[in-house]
């Protein structure tokens, strides 16, 4: 919809929940699922008439509400071949129990008990692909990353949305499990050769845990200095990706941004993995940190 009154109608005729989507750049967090009219109602108002951001609130899409567990298919694509990464699952809420306003996502983990190599191949083949192929008509192919945000539901996987790009934090947990060389892997996808070469990743799982500043999603605490980043790293099989950081004139890593780091800690398997990065997570401080406590609650629960 174009015209927020029009949106209204719709959405008086509706079944609740509905999703209501910016039809552009939000970082993230353009997406609303409304309960009942108020809320969508509310939602209209700031996308289309606060235009909270900005030109993508212009139009707006209304969708069917899904049912399932939301997972994130990353590919290396050179144009014609898809080679799908192993699934993750991010959780995209800044509440423990996936509860409270969306974000970029608050951590993630891998592989994730749902997504079966089997569900992962249907998924390259009737979304990936045909998607590749679409864009390779228009004469102008893709190469790079393509990630499909897709909801599992008990009638078969249904993509969301696209990003030509890497996802975050999904990216912190499948690059450590990838064995084959990066390098080689992007150089093939340029040559339109990734055919030809065989991508593998280990058995291991990785979980990823975000910390964020004081106030994210709607607002951030920049200039907060954080302390434990050494310790942390020391740790085996850690790694701390800095997202919002900077120095001070002291030389000093400090807050700069809602999402502030990214910690992963791989092992050999999913609660090893787990144990890890919050053992890492909780050497690091900085006044007003937040991390959820849950990461991988739907793997938690498979694995007992
Ligand atoms: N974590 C969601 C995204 O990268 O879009």
């Amino acid at each position: 919809f174009r015209d927020p009154q029009k949106a209204r109608d719709y959405l008086k005729g509706s079944v609740f929940p509905i999703v209501i989507k910016a039809d552009g750049e939000a970082a993230g967090k353009g997406v609303v699922v409304a309960q009942d009219y108020a809320e969508a109602d509310a939602a209209i108002h700031r996308m289309m008439e606060k235009r909270v951001f900005g030109a993508s609130g212009e139009t707006v899409v209304i969708e069917e509400c899904l049912f399932g567990q939301e997972i994130s298919v990353m590919a290396f694509v050179d144009g014609e071949t898809v080679v799908p990464m192993v699934g993750v699952q991010d959780h995209k809420r800044i509440g423990e129990g996936d509860t409270g306003s969306n974000t970029g996502g608050m951590g993630a983990y891998a592989p994730v008990p749902i997504a079966t190599p089997e569900l992962v191949e249907d998924i390259k083949v009737r979304i990936l692909q045909p998607a590749v192929h679409a864009v390779r008509e228009t004469g102008i192919p893709y190469r790079g990353i393509l990630y499909a945000g897709v909801m599992v539901t008990a009638s078969g996987p249904y993509c969301m949305e696209f990003n030509a790009r890497f996802g975050d934090p999904e990216t912190q947990v499948v690059l450590p499990l990838l064995e084959t060389d990066l390098a080689d892997i992007l150089n093939a996808a340029v040559d339109v050769e990734l055919d030809r070469l065989p991508v593998t990743f280990s058995e291991r799982a990785a979980v990823c845990v975000v910390l964020s500043s004081a106030g994210y999603p709607e607002t951030s605490d920049n200039g907060r200095v954080i302390t434990g980043l050494e310790s942390a790293e020391k740790l085996d099989a850690v790694a701390v990706f800095h997202a919002g950081t900077a120095s001070d004139d002291a030389g000093r890593i400090i807050t700069a941004g809602g999402r502030v780091l990214g910690v992963t800690a791989t092992g050999e398997d999913f609660r090893e993995a787990r144990e890890r990065c919050y053992a890492a997570v909780s050497r690091i401080s900085f006044q007003g940190a937040y991390y959820r406590r849950d990461i991988g609650h739907h793997a938690l629960s498979v694995a007992g």
